[in-house]
């Protein structure tokens, strides 16, 4: 069931003045990388063989992850008129794809790979929050703001689910950290590296350290403390170490420097496209 419908955005409100070239360049990728959703729900189909009620769960999601596209896509569309999005999707999607041909979870089981779900709904909830809240343009802010709803509800989703399977499978606390922290680092992955790759016509071969510090350099700055922490503690969370306790307070602030630290890195090494 999708919460909001692109004819809920008032476009009418779009204000060129508050728009920047960087922004219209991640968006466009983030765009492309959303509406590719359909891909992840064939996927998580084969996975969850026999599971009606996740498989079910699986399309809706998908279904609003597209939307997302749709909605982005839009925005963008309207602060470069030029862009053409077929184009950049169809230039993504002949470059990149998922690993997806398997009907076992990369991720080694169900309760894995819904841990794994997790956290990729954590990384977008922070980032879709940190836009709204970093951008003065406001579709975007509205868009933003109704996407980051959508990204909480679906890391819900996924937690409900993980825990059912948590249950059958009773993973180890060092198997569930993990899958976590593997999946944290791959969100640094080619998905949107490429994507901003394809999205802005960036010249020659595809290379994927300048694409990552390209795309980081200008999505990283936008976050607050506050983005981190939430963050932080929702894949705490997801693994099942609670926040609070001493452990949970000292990952947080080594998640924080660990953060600050890439965005500095990333910041430093980012070329001139
Ligand atoms: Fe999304
Ligand atoms: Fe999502």
């Amino acid at each position: 069931m999708r919460h909001w419908t692109l004819d809920d955005i008032d476009w009418g409100a779009f204000d060129r003045a508050k728009t920047d070239e960087d922004t219209v360049r991640i968006i466009k990728a983030a765009s492309m990388v959303e509406f590719n959703g359909n891909d992840y729900a064939r996927y998580l189909e084969k996975v969850f063989a026999g599971d009606a009620v996740f498989i079910k769960a699986a399309w809706d999601w998908a279904e609003e992850e597209v939307q997302h596209g749709e909605a982005l896509r839009r925005w963008a569309e309207l602060a470069d008129p030029e862009w053409d999005f077929d184009e950049a999707f169809k230039r993504f999607t002949e470059g990149f794809s998922l690993p997806l041909e398997t009907d076992a979870s990369v991720r080694g089981s169900r309760c894995r790979e819904l841990i794994a779900r997790c956290v990729v709904e954590v990384g977008t909830s922070s980032y879709y929050s940190a836009l709204r809240d970093s951008t003065d343009e406001p579709v975007l802010k509205q868009i933003c703001g109704n996407i980051a709803a959508d990204e909480f509800r679906h890391y819900k989703l996924f937690f409900d689910h993980m825990k059912r399977y948590r249950k059958t499978e009773k993973p180890w606390l060092v198997q569930r950290m993990k899958v976590a922290v593997g999946r944290l680092i791959e969100g640094e992955d080619d998905e949107l590296a490429y994507a901003y790759y394809a999205a802005n016509k960036i010249p020659g071969p595809y290379d994927r350290k300048a694409c990552i510090a390209a795309y980081g350099s200008r999505a990283l700055p936008r976050y607050e403390r506050g983005h981190v922490q939430l963050a932080t503690n929702m894949v705490m969370k997801a693994v099942g170490v609670k926040p609070q306790s001493r452990v949970g307070q000292f990952s947080n602030r080594l998640a924080w420097r660990a953060f600050d630290r890439r965005r500095r890195q990333l910041q430093e090494a980012a070329p001139g496209f």
